[in-house]
């Protein structure tokens, strides 16, 4: 064969990625993955299905996944109906705005991210029977299994779970005594959570009341309270996700249904796209260093937004949505970036970011042969949340306290700041960047996908979009591709190995930009449809796994 003909066959086989033509899920952990996969061919819907994946989840990707944090679902069903399900967490009875501030008003630091005191009241169990009361379809006994089996016979570590299993065990043990991680792990250990099987089996039983208004709340509720926080059983009782509308715009002809408020994700995507629309796309396209410079600059436009409005909409006026997204608006905003030279952000003078952990959330996408879309995040917020662990339940509650502005202009641990509108009142939910994401194009689904990551989520899902749309990638290559991320305030533009080239590095030092390389942004689970074949993409940052028929 001469060279030529080898060549084109090499490029026709690396163009061709394989497909499946009736249902897929990408998620997490192989495990989870698989869980989705079993309901799908057993003849559930996606729905059933998204309820398999969250518990194996919880059972395997126990830092992440879980019980004891909250979500956000967005879906399109087969009749193309769509609508989202916040079940996020809420701020117990008892918070109030300056729970985290010593008698100076100094912010007391770790009190907002660790321990009981950053527990916020769980949503999870909630979120996933009220999914399954309005779209379930087979038995909760099938949809249950295995995620037991699996907390029963247990999962074989990866070689990245025993790494971070070591890294937070003293944390772990210092704050619970717990016999689940007091032990040396290693790849291939097999990881079993009879307390976590011993739950499941008791919610399996009797249902979201076990975990809201009985034993099993009574016991999140004495765990919690021994180590002085303010969760109550009144709490735990009064908790209920919210159906709300999701949140709906066009970008150059898609139709994108992502998560409003209470997570931002949706109006700071907008807005960059909006912004994006009102351009000339063509010169950014086809001029690299002018996409990654318009693009930090949108970052930080929208971010300071974020700061400044966003909160939860059952407790702040939300009057500006439509001007923040208007066109008259953005033109305005856009009027701030200095294309030429450095840009104004920049003499905001700020102190370095303290990002304290590495980031974790997790994010899944699920499409089934009877044509139903579901993109769900969820999260404890950091690894292992609080890091609490209530021994006889085997599940981790969260540290989402911490996404409120606990004080103004302080950064969270992902580096951000807020103000009033995100500041904690009691039953408020705190502000989430989670985007999960769906995407149509001629009236069809396109694209479903999400990331975790913290602020960088919305930067992850943007940039996956916008290699598809705007540079033709497949999903795969789009999900690979490095990327950056700014954030506005810090005032630092974070990216991947392979983001810049020297040219553009050039570029951005000889603009002042302050650079600081991060070994990972966001881990995107994506599936993309085109001509009913289902293309998935499994983000290679992580143990990700995507699989279907
Ligand atoms: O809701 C939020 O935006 C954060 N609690 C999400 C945290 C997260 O993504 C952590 N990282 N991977």
């Amino acid at each position: 064969m001469n060279i030529r003909l080898l060549f084109l066959l090499i490029l026709t086989i690396s163009c061709n990625e394989n497909y499946y033509e009736e249902h897929a899920v990408v998620s997490a952990t192989k495990e989870a993955t698989n869980a989705g996969i079993k309901i799908l061919e057993q003849g559930g819907n996606a729905f059933d299905a998204m309820i398999a994946v969250d518990l194996a989840l919880a059972v395997t990707y126990p830092n992440a996944g879980n019980l004891g944090g909250g979500g956000f679902m967005v879906y399109i069903d087969s009749s193309g109906q769509s609508g989202s399900l916040d079940f996020r967490e809420k701020a117990p009875k008892k918070s109030h705005s300056s729970m985290y501030l010593d008698a100076n008003g100094e912010v007391i630091t770790g009190l907002s991210y660790e321990g009981a005191l950053s527990v916020g009241v769980p949503g999870t169990v909630a979120g996933l029977f009220e999914v399954y009361k309005k779209f379930g379809s087979i038995s909760l006994d099938k949809i249950f299994e295995p995620a037991i089996y699996l907390a029963k016979n247990g999962h074989s570590l990866t070689k990245k779970q025993s790494k971070l299993y070591n890294d937070y065990k003293p944390k772990i043990l210092e704050l619970n005594d717990t016999s689940l991680f007091s032990k040396d792990f290693k790849e291939g250990d097999v990881f079993i959570n009879d307390s976590l099987h011993n739950t499941l089996n008791k919610i399996l039983k009797h249902g979201p009341e076990i975990f809201y208004n009985g034993e099993i709340s009574n016991k999140i509720v004495n765990y919690v309270q021994s180590k002085g926080g303010i969760i109550s059983n009144d709490d735990l009782v009064s908790y209920s996700p919210v159906w709300r509308e999701p949140f709906i715009f066009n970008f150059n002809g898609y139709e994108i249904y992502t998560m409003g408020l209470p997570s931002s994700g949706g109006i700071v995507m907008a807005q960059i796209l909006k912004s994006l629309q009102l351009m000339d796309q063509e010169k950014i396209i086809n001029d690299k260093i002018k996409y990654i410079k318009t693009l930090i600059e949108l970052e930080k436009l929208s971010f300071a937004d974020r700061s400044y409005f966003l909160g939860d909409p059952d407790f702040i006026n939300t009057y500006f949505i439509d001007s923040i997204l208007s066109n008259n608006y953005l033109i305005d905003r856009m009027e701030l970036i200095d294309f030429e030279s450095s840009n104004p952000s920049t003499v905001i003078n700020h102190g370095e970011v303290k990002i304290i952990e590495s980031e974790e959330t997790t994010h899944y996408s699920i499409h089934d042969k009877y044509g139903n879309s579901v993109a769900v995040t969820t999260t404890l917020n950091g690894n292992f949340g609080s890091k609490l662990i209530i021994p006889e339940l085997g599940f981790f509650l969260n540290n989402e306290m911490d996404d409120f502005a606990i004080k103004t202009d302080h950064q969270n641990i992902y580096g951000m700041i807020g103000g009033k509108n995100n500041s904690i009142e009691p039953e408020k939910r705190m502000l989430s960047s989670m985007t999960p994401t769906i995407i149509k194009k001629d009236n069809e689904v396109f694209m479903i996908l999400g990331s975790p990551g913290g602020p960088t989520i919305i930067t992850s899902v943007l940039q996956t979009i916008l290699n598809v749309m705007y540079f033709d990638m497949s999903i795969k290559k789009s999900v690979k591709s490095p990327r950056f991320h700014h954030l506005w305030l810090p005032d630092i533009v974070y990216f991947e190995d392979g983001s810049f080239n020297k040219k553009m590095f050039e570029y951005l030092d000889k603009l002042n930009y302050k650079l600081s390389k991060r070994s990972q942004i966001g881990r995107v689970d994506a599936i993309l449809i085109e001509k009913n074949k289902i293309y998935t993409a499994a983000d290679p940052r992580g143990d990700d796994y995507a699989s279907g028929k």
